[in-house]
């Protein structure tokens, strides 16, 4: 971890970070909208092999809308090694580098009729529909992390203010936590909707758990990229989720900007 950190810094400065971010897939690109400076995932001894398309895998540190940034361009899934745990060593880095607060994008399917794709959904809460868990195995007591509130009220409420003076539209909603990598079947979407679900998608829970665990409040915003299994007659691929995720994408970052930019 300490020649991590020395490396991290002898490339981008020891200036401590603000903000971390987490790029979903097909929203990889908007760690190329930071003034700073990237570090290949590949340079990082430890750091996950991305090796999801429409990930970008590199650390980009410096300055978006006058915040200090460290923006992780990709992500390690459960489904890519079957560890929980995946994304622990960024996020303790992200921690080590002076962040005190998380901001995770993805892209989800939508189980609510009336938000389709393109559109936003900000957290409020989330469903392990998974029940697997990155901390598993920790040793000591700070294990039994409090997931009440875990998607932080005020970073929630400054999100909304910030879509609202872009004119962007953001919903509110719970997402729920599938493993993948296939998608959800028609009958496992219903039972998602009867246990109050929103969206659904194969990431960001675990890493707010993690986040939560380090200390950092947390706040996540799904790109819906369509309508989940069952829900309309489109085949759902990967494909289909990076060529979607885009569109919503353009409104995340104004979103994200407006956010970085309050001061
Ligand atoms: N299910 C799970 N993950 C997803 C989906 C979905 O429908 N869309 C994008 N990521």
């Amino acid at each position: 971890m300490e020649d991590l950190l020395t490396l991290i810094r002898d490339r981008a400065g020891d200036a401590p970070v603000a903000t971390g971010l987490i790029l979903g897939s097909g929203l990889g690109h908007l760690a190329d909208s930071v003034d700073g400076v990237a570090i290949d995932y590949a340079d990082l001894p430890g750091f996950p092999h991305a090796g999801v398309s429409g990930h970008n895998p590199k650390l980009v540190i410096g300055d978006l809308e006058g915040t200090r940034v460290a923006v992780f361009g990709g992500r390690a899934h459960y489904y890519e090694s079957g560890d929980p745990r995946a994304m622990k060593l960024p996020l303790e880095v992200l921690r080590a580098l002076g962040a005190e607060e998380l901001i995770l994008t993805n892209a989800a399917g939508s189980l609510r009729d009336g938000m389709g794709p393109g559109e936003l959904m900000l957290l409020s809460d989330h469903i392990n529909f998974s029940g697997l868990n990155p901390l598993i195995g920790e040793p000591s007591d700070t294990r039994f992390v409090n997931m009440t509130d875990a998607y932080n009220r005020d970073m929630r409420a400054a999100l909304d203010d910030a879509a609202r003076a872009q004119g962007v539209t953001l919903h509110t909603g719970v997402y729920a936590w599938y493993s993948g990598p296939s998608f959800e079947t028609p009958a496992e979407i219903r039972a998602l909707r009867v246990l109050g679900s929103d969206a659904v998608g194969m990431s960001t829970v675990p890493e707010v758990i993690l986040g939560r665990f380090l200390g950092l409040k947390c706040a996540a915003i799904s790109t819906i990229t369509n309508m989940a299994a069952g829900m309309s007659s489109e085949v759902l691929s990967h494909e289909h989720t990076k060529a979607m995720a885009p569109i919503g994408a353009a409104k995340l970052e104004k979103v994200l900007r407006a956010y970085l930019s309050r001061g």
